[in-house]
């Protein structure tokens, strides 16, 4: 039921806050410790490498997955798109494991990797929202996303849960490893943070809508851009975009633009830098003021301890590992928005279903 709500989707969104209290409370203690399956972490710790697959959205969220197992684990981590990987006989390591991640548990591309992943005897893990789907049932271990059931098309909680449960299962395998950038990370209190900055971004929605029907709602192309990590959210938070309201949108490395692509820029072309790392802010800025000087009508999502005087959007503060929690917030908004001031069916956007068990 979506209660007042006119669409789904909106309440979803605002189910975020919600869904990274109860992440944080049921994975973890107030010790530091978690409950997680100790097997299942001995399993992970032992892999000389992490192979993360996914479709759409839920790749979105490996891409953000691999850098935190990366630096809180130290096992080398590849992410991969579910289709591609399936039939690309891939040369493997010898002790590899499997992170699937899938909202539905059931999309056919994801499946068709778990299918050869157990004959070749590899361990695997299913992250999914639902319980007993097909690919928690064939993997050795599954975690669930707990978010409630997600009826929009357009997938906004799940991918903010599977990031959440990702940084709580890289922190435990990195402490099983011993590895101090883990013990030190407090994912129980950054979860915390998490919700009352997400809940922060959302009470300004109007504000967003706002600048939905300046930027996008007239637009046939639009350009998020960023480095690092807020380039793995440029991807998701263009999806968003071009799936319910059928802007042309590309997510893009914000260096790489100058090497061919900034030419698509012209009069009023929307471009959103994502700018929540403090090694890269400055360069993310460099390159807007780039498409600036082409006539791009620039907006910043921007962190914090980063922002300055006339950013577009800012989100609080957060560990820089899980800055995705909040960057994509506004992301999904703007394209909500954008969606409905078209007159769009937001839920259940043209050519699209909510599961995919088609190949
Ligand atoms: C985008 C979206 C899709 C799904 C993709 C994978 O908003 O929802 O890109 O993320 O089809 O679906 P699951 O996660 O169910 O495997």
């Amino acid at each position: 039921d979506k209660g007042p709500y006119p669409y789904y989707m909106l309440k979803e969104v605002d189910e975020q806050p919600n869904v990274m209290r109860k992440l944080a409370s049921i994975y973890t203690e107030e010790t530091g410790k978690d409950n997680l399956d100790p097997e299942m972490i001995d399993a992970i710790k032992n892999a000389d490498r992490i192979h993360i697959v996914g479709a759409g959205t839920s790749y979105h969220a490996g891409l953000v997955g691999k850098k935190m197992f990366e630096k809180l684990t130290h096992i080398p981590t590849e992410v991969h798109v579910a289709s591609e990987f399936a039939y690309d006989d891939p040369l493997l390591t010898k002790n590899p494991f499997f992170i699937f991640l899938s909202q539905s548990g059931e999309t056919a591309d994801s499946r068709e990797v778990l299918v050869n992943v157990n004959a070749r005897g590899f361990k695997s893990l299913t992250i999914t929202n639902v319980a007993n789907s097909t690919l928690s049932r064939e993997a050795n271990y599954t975690l669930l996303l707990h978010a409630g059931p997600e009826i929009s098309v357009a997938s906004t909680k799940a991918y903010t849960a599977q990031i959440a449960v990702e940084a709580i299962l890289a922190k435990s395998v990195g402490v099983a490893k011993e590895q101090v950038i883990a013990e030190d990370f407090d994912v129980r209190q950054q979860l915390g943070l998490a919700a009352t900055g997400m809940q922060a971004i959302i009470d300004e929605k109007d504000e967003i809508e706002k600048l939905a029907k300046e930027y996008f709602v007239n637009a046939t192309r639009a350009f998020y851009i960023g480095r690092g990590i807020d380039q793995t959210v440029s991807l998701e938070a263009a999806l968003k975009l071009k799936e319910i309201s059928y802007v042309q949108a590309e997510g893009f490395a914000s260096g790489e633009l100058k090497h061919g692509t900034i030419a698509l820029i012209e009069e009023g072309t929307p471009v959103v830098g994502i700018i929540t790392q403090v090694k890269t802010a400055g360069l993310t800025r460099s390159n807007l003021q780039e498409t600036l000087s082409r006539g791009a009508n620039i907006l910043t999502i921007v962190r914090s301890g980063l922002s300055k005087e006339d950013d577009t959007i800012v989100v609080p503060d957060i560990d820089e590992m899980i800055t995705p929690l909040l960057s994509v917030i506004p992301a999904q908004l703007l394209a909500y928005y954008t969606s409905l001031n078209k007159g769009l069916d937001v839920d259940r956007p043209r050519n699209l279903a909510k599961s995919v068990t088609v190949e």
